[in-house]
């Protein structure tokens, strides 16, 4: 049997990796598809030398769109690799457009297929990913679930409970494994920050599209910077934007290009406080025990509010909410972390693929 892994972007890379890594240790055959929806070297091939992913067998080379034509590249493209593939079982990743083509194709050419994060919700259709969750989860054949409450969203919606197996979160696996890596001394040194610094990411299309969002939320990110030092690897997404608006290095605002995944932890990991709208660093800063302000309406990642180290905030209250989490530091209650997390989500995802394998799902031809 042939299990394929459909992967296009920078988060995909981090939750793939050790489901890809346990597979291996079961023996079962597999390959990865790189979509291209992510393409530059900081955005893509860092990652695979970090996670020790292997090389893809194909690379689409989607690129950039609106929605609807990078979605058609990568619809047209993904059919013609599945088709010739002939995968017993395709995997996919989290909630962006390669995700959502993925399991579009496979539905349509009757290939089954797994999603990993399944069952998170945002309940904000004004999110593209959000879109994406929705059909991805409606059509997928086994559903992979990082955080308990995706179980009663699923139900919520139908999905039949035989489906849904509770795993855990094989992104904190990957940071797992990264941990005795995770040295905050040299990226901090190379980028010129003393001791004590805060770490910013910006790209949902809610706050850096927009011009007038994109102005509320960069004074929300220059008052942070007159309480610390604040470094901002930047998403190419918000690059433009975000500058027109006033985010430009000087005084104790650092712009610099996205960083590597090891690089990157390590800068998080020595932080004071995180500043983000990523969905994966809302889970990650829980995991090190760092202060993490989410610049966000609402989160599909509620966990990393009740059990972890993140709040909500708007780019109005993040100057006063950021100096009670530098003066707070890990009061922010840590609390009981979410379950599950704990390592050993990729194991648990391999050994219900292998399961399903075995249960007589296989194709005629394989
Ligand atoms: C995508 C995901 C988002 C995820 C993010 C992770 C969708 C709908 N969105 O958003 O959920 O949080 O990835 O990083 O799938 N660009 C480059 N170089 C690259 C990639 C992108 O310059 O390697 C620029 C292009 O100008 C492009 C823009 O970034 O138009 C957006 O890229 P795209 O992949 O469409 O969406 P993201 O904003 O990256
Ligand atoms: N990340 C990274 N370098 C950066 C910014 C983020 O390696 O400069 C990692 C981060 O640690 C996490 C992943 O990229 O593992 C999250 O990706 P992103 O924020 O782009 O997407 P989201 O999680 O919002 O979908």
């Amino acid at each position: 049997p042939l299990v394929l892994h459909v992967l296009g972007a920078r988060p995909n890379f981090v939750k793939a990796a050790p489901v890809v890594r346990a597979l291996g240790e079961l023996g079962i055959r597999q390959a990865i598809v790189h979509t291209g929806q992510h393409y530059d070297a900081l955005m893509s091939d860092v990652f695979f030398a970090d996670l020790g992913l292997p090389e893809p067998v194909a690379n689409l080379a989607v690129g950039s769109g609106t929605h609807a034509r990078q979605t058609a590249a990568l619809l047209t493209g993904l059919e013609d690799v599945v088709t010739e593939q002939r995968p017993d079982l395709v995997v996919v990743y989290g909630d962006v457009n390669s995700t959502l083509a993925a399991i579009l194709v496979c539905a349509k050419l009757h290939v089954p297929t797994a999603h990993v994060e399944a069952g998170l919700r945002s309940f904000d259709r004004e999110m593209p990913e959000e879109v994406n969750r929705v059909v991805t989860d409606a059509l997928a054949d086994i559903l992979l679930v990082t955080s308990p409450d995706g179980l009663s969203h699923l139900a919520a919606e139908g999905v039949a409970a035989g489906k849904v197996h509770l795993v855990g979160n094989p992104m904190i696996d990957s940071l797992f494994a990264a941990l005795p890596k995770l040295d905050p001394a040299p990226p901090r040194e190379r980028l010129g920050l003393p001791q004590r610094y805060a770490v910013a990411t910006l790209h949902r299309p809610a706050n850096v599209d927009d011009p007038g969002s994109a102005r509320e939320l960069v004074d929300g990110v220059l008052a942070v910077a007159e309480q610390v030092p604040v470094v901002v690897p930047l998403h190419p997404r918000g690059r433009t934007r975000l500058a027109e608006a006033g985010l430009v290095t000087g005084g104790n605002l650092k712009i610099v290009d996205p960083l590597g995944y090891v690089e990157f932890l390590s800068l998080v990991r020595g932080a004071a406080l995180v500043v983000t709208d990523s969905g994966g660093v809302q889970e990650e800063t829980t995991m090190l025990g760092v202060p993490c302000l989410t610049v966000r309406p609402n989160t599909e990642r509620p966990i990393t509010v009740t059990h972890g180290t993140n709040r909500l905030v708007t780019p109005q209250s993040l100057p006063a909410e950021a100096s009670k989490a530098l003066a707070d530091g890990a009061a922010i209650p840590a609390g009981e972390l979410p379950p599950l997390w704990d390592g050993k989500a990729g194991p648990r995802i391999a050994r219900v693929i292998e399961a399903w394998l075995r249960a007589d799902n296989l194709s005629p031809a394989s």
